[in-house]
């Protein structure tokens, strides 16, 4: 019998496996998690995430175009070569640390048939331990510990943990929207007592939408592998989570809620994806102060046109 160790939660899961379609042509031939946000990779930040938070284990389903993937975690020698020839050891030292962030496994998607199929890939690599799940379109500042709030409520409460921010009724259509009642104890924690993927605005149970970072407990598996297609003809990661909340006395049932009110950069879109350039470019010790002092003669010269 493996050793069950309940509050030591070290493996991470990224789904990487989507089309990318909003950014085409640019996610031609190179999974959108590879975009740079300012001179970084958008899947490198959320692999930092995982590892700030001790999760040392990533596993990435992946679909079609995982080399990128897979290279940028992987050392260069070539690379790493030529930029030691040159002496040019601060580029060499941001090369290398990609390749020494984390253990990270990839598992291939296959048939994308939506995020509960991608995290039920997992299964086989997780086993029966929970895990956390962490979607490469949604940013979290790291000043922030969204990922590390959450593992604490998933130690002290068991069960599953999504994260939840408030938003305007007019957007719930575009996540998952989650029923929540107060615990009691704790101010920024609800229990989640029903969850619906994407409503229509006069369906939604209320104006909480879960964002992408999840810990798991890995009874959703075996939800999962019953979970039928669901919004999208997919299966619906919000749908096996629904189950489980409507269980919270069975083993790996009961879904909370941490509530997020930090910073959280969207990549998913073009223009959320431009926001979020601009933002971290700003905040960047090196390129800061020079871009700030651009962007705002910028603005004040669009103001007057
Ligand atoms: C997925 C989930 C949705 C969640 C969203 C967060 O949707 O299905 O419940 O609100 O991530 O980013 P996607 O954005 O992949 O369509």
């Amino acid at each position: 019998m493996p050793v069950r160790r309940p509050f030591h939660i070290t493996k991470a899961v990224v789904p990487a496996a989507g089309l990318g379609t909003r950014f085409l042509p640019a996610t031609k031939a190179t999974p959108k998690e590879m975009l740079p946000v300012v001179d970084k990779p958008a899947i490198q930040y959320v692999v930092e995430e995982a590892v700030a938070a001790g999760l040392s284990d990533v596993l990435m389903v992946t679909g079609r175009n995982k080399r990128p993937l897979e290279d940028h975690f992987d050392r260069a020698y070539e690379l790493e070569h030529a930029l030691a020839a040159k002496g040019d050891l601060d580029r060499l030292k941001l090369v290398r640390e990609s390749s020494a962030l984390a253990d990270i496994h990839y598992v291939r998607q296959g048939d994308p048939r939506g995020l509960g199929h991608a995290v039920s890939c997992a299964r086989p690599h997780v086993g029966d331990e929970p895990f956390a799940v962490l979607l490469g379109d949604d940013l979290i500042d790291p000043r922030d510990q969204l990922l590390e709030t959450m593992l604490r409520v998933r130690r002290e409460r068991g069960g599953s943990v999504v994260a939840l921010i408030e938003v305007e009724p007019a957007q719930i259509h575009q996540y998952g929207c989650a029923a929540v009642e107060p615990v009691g104890d704790e101010p920024g924690v609800v229990r989640v007592t029903d969850l619906v993927e994407k409503p229509e605005r006069s369906n939604a149970p209320s104006n909480y939408a879960v964002i992408g970072r999840y810990v798991l407990d890995p009874a959703v598996f075996e939800v999962l592998a019953h979970t039928p297609p669901g919004r999208g003809d997919e299966i619906q990661l919000t749908d096996a989570l629904r189950v489980l909340a409507d269980v919270p006395e069975a083993e790996g049932g009961a879904v909370h809620g941490v509530l997020f009110n930090g910073r959280r950069y969207d990549t998913g879109d073009r223009a959320e994806y431009l926001r979020t350039i601009v933002k971290l470019a700003c905040e960047r010790d090196d390129l800061g102060p020079e871009f700030r002092a651009w962007l705002k003669s910028y603005v004040n010269e669009e103001m007057q046109a």
